[in-house]
């Protein structure tokens, strides 16, 4: 194993990964399409690297990653007290959950019929902004963001960074072809909060995985360097 593998080696990784799932009743909810596949990708490269890895994951269809300490939540709100839980421990957070932005306002105990309906109107309510709220507490951990665009992406990635008083954000346009959902390539933009953008070309998340973790090791060393 190369030596810089090993780079995260006394670390504590937090990971979020996959969508989170808002229940409108027993049996219907709404959700964000995300495979997990970058949040699982990473959790395991920080493993590689040599770092402790708690991984928060909405439902998924992957496995559960060897060596990592998986913890297994469905709605944001369950997120956000997951990763409130486990935020203290850690030193670099990324967070690549597809959190949903809203939930219904209520759940209904029993299944929602369509007779004598012809329309349904569902009142949603936003949910919190996770990383948002670790951004305005956060000292010096490393937060990792990442955002899915569909236009416009390095002007949205970068306010999103600043907004989130974030390190890194991952950009990347998901309307483009082996980038984004479902597959196993991702086609991403690495920002860094001075600005630097690091524009890969369509790789493995595995490699994605890992180019993100070495930046974030860089602002590690550069940190400790300076103080
Ligand atoms: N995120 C979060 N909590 C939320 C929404 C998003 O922690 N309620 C995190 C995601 O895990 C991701 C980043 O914030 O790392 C970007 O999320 P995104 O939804 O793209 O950003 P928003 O600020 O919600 O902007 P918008 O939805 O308007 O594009």
């Amino acid at each position: 194993m190369r030596k810089s593998q090993l780079e995260l080696k006394g670390k504590t990784v937090l990971v979020t990964a996959g969508p989170t799932q808002e229940p409108l009743d027993p049996i219907r909810f709404i959700s964000n399409r995300s495979s997990g596949k970058m949040g699982y990708a990473v959790a395991l490269a920080a493993l590689k690297f040599g770092a402790k890895v708690i991984l928060i994951s909405g439902p998924t269809h992957l496995s559960s990653p060897q060596g990592v300490n998986l913890v297994r939540i469905v709605t944001a709100r369950e997120l956000r007290e997951a990763v409130l839980k486990h935020f203290p421990k850690a030193d670099v957070v990324v967070a690549a959950a597809a959190v949903a932005d809203y939930r219904p306002e209520s759940k209904a105990a029993r299944k929602i019929r369509k007779e004598g309906r012809r329309e349904l109107t569902i009142r949603l309510v936003r949910n919190p902004d996770i990383l948002r709220e670790l951004g305005k507490t956060k000292g010096d951990k490393i937060l990792v963001g990442f955002a899915a665009e569909t236009g416009q992406m390095i002007t949205n990635a970068r306010e999103k960074l600043k907004k989130k008083n974030l390190d890194l954000i991952v950009a990347n346009d998901v309307t483009k072809k082996g980038s984004g959902f479902e597959v196993d390539t991702n086609i991403v933009s690495i920002i860094s909060r001075d600005g630097k953008i690091i524009s890969l070309p369509k790789l493995s998340k595995t490699r994605v995985a890992e180019r993100i973790l070495r930046e974030a090791v860089k602002i590690i060393k550069n940190t400790e360097r300076t103080t």
